[in-house]
């Protein structure tokens, strides 16, 4: 029996090339190799209560892209997180073990109270817990999550633990944070800094569905400098980040090419970005393309989500019928 995974999105909206290099590739290939649930992670939002409009807009844009970048719902499981109420009945129950003190420990939830003007809801102190119910929900055994939510994992396997010994019943697995694929990858962003990042800025990252013209505009903008004084010098970080854009978008002679202009002091780096943007161009025009199909097909988006309703309550239901047997509300 292939191993269950569960990957959960936030639904904070757009994807851009750091998320699809980063983390969307793996999920194509893991997809055919485990037992995967994909969800976006609806509810986990409303802490900070977003507009309506904005994140219903939001939900249907991740899925089309994670449909266009090749998830495939006949292969894994795709589906929103509020479509499935058995979540927030596992929820429920789990709060009744999650003790106060230590979600006030838990080092996001310290984290979101410092922040001026954030109101301290229950929702955000026992956000750990939903998401322990999103795992155990369906007994997942692996999770692909990065550094800042392996607190959480460790939370959800204190709750799964102290489950199956309150009741005595071996009801959850231990989950594990997973990284399928050996390689790990980090996209630089345009800013001659770090990642690229959605909270980075708005001109740091190129997103998938945005127009040819706003992102050639964002990459003529991207930093520079003047240019190498020496032959074969090694680059400022702003130019090896290009580079390295440009080494996931381009074909090799062309990188090839605007290396040997660099080493021999012959680039230009109006020249540079006009071929990255041409290059990211060609690479993201077809999945733009594919999203902007599925969403202009709103009765197929709709098809989909209640296809990975559906498959997702089925694990879910088979998990939820065992915790209620455990804790005695079977009637
Ligand atoms: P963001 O908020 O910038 O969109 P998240 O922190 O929500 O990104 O990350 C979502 C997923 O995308 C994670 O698996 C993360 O590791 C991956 N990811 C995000 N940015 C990058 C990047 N610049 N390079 C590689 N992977 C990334
Ligand atoms: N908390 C995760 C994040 O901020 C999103 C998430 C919610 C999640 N539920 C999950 C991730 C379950 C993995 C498993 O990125």
């Amino acid at each position: 029996m292939k191993e269950t995974v569960l990957s959960g999105m936030r639904s904070t909206g757009r994807l851009h090339l750091g998320n699809y290099f980063g983390a969307a590739v793996n999920y194509i290939k893991m997809q055919q190799e485990y037992n995967c649930f994909f969800f976006i992670a609806d509810y986990h939002s409303l802490t900070t209560h977003p507009n309506p409009l904005a994140l219903k807009a939001n939900i249907k844009e991740m899925l089309a892209t994670y449909l266009a970048v090749g998830l495939d719902p006949e292969v894994c499981t795709l589906y929103v997180q509020s479509d499935v109420p058995e979540i927030p009945e596992l929820y429920l129950l789990l709060n009744m073990i999650a003790y106060k003190g230590e979600l006030e420990k838990t080092a996001s939830f310290k984290d979101k109270i410092r922040k001026p003007g954030q109101t301290v809801n229950a929702g955000l102190l026992t956000y750990p817990v939903l998401m322990a119910a999103d795992i155990l929900i369906h007994r997942a055994q692996k999770v692909p999550v990065g550094k800042d939510q392996e607190q959480h994992l460790e939370m959800t396997r204190n709750f799964a633990n102290r489950f199956n010994r309150l009741y005595k019943k071996d009801v959850f697995p231990q989950p594990t944070a997973f990284n399928f694929g050996n390689e790990l990858v980090k996209v630089p962003g345009l800013d001659g800094s770090g990642k690229m990042g959605k909270s980075e800025g708005e001109g740091n990252a190129i997103f998938l569905l945005d127009d040819e013209k706003t992102n050639s505009k964002k990459i003529m903008r991207a930093k520079t400098d003047s240019g190498p004084t020496e032959n074969n010098s090694k680059k400022p970080v702003e130019i090896e980040n290009l580079f390295d854009i440009m080494r996931l978008v381009s074909d090799t002679s062309t990188i090839e090419n605007f290396e040997t202009a660099y080493n021999s002091r012959n680039i230009r780096y109006g020249d540079l970005k006009k071929q990255l943007a041409a290059d990211v161009e060609a690479f993201v025009a077809p999945i733009r393309q594919k999203a902007n199909d599925i969403l202009n097909d709103e009765k197929q988006l709709k098809n989909i989500m209640a296809i990975g309703a559906e498959k997702a309550r089925t694990s879910a239901r088979a998990t939820i019928d065992l915790v209620r047997a455990a804790v005695g509300i079977d009637y």
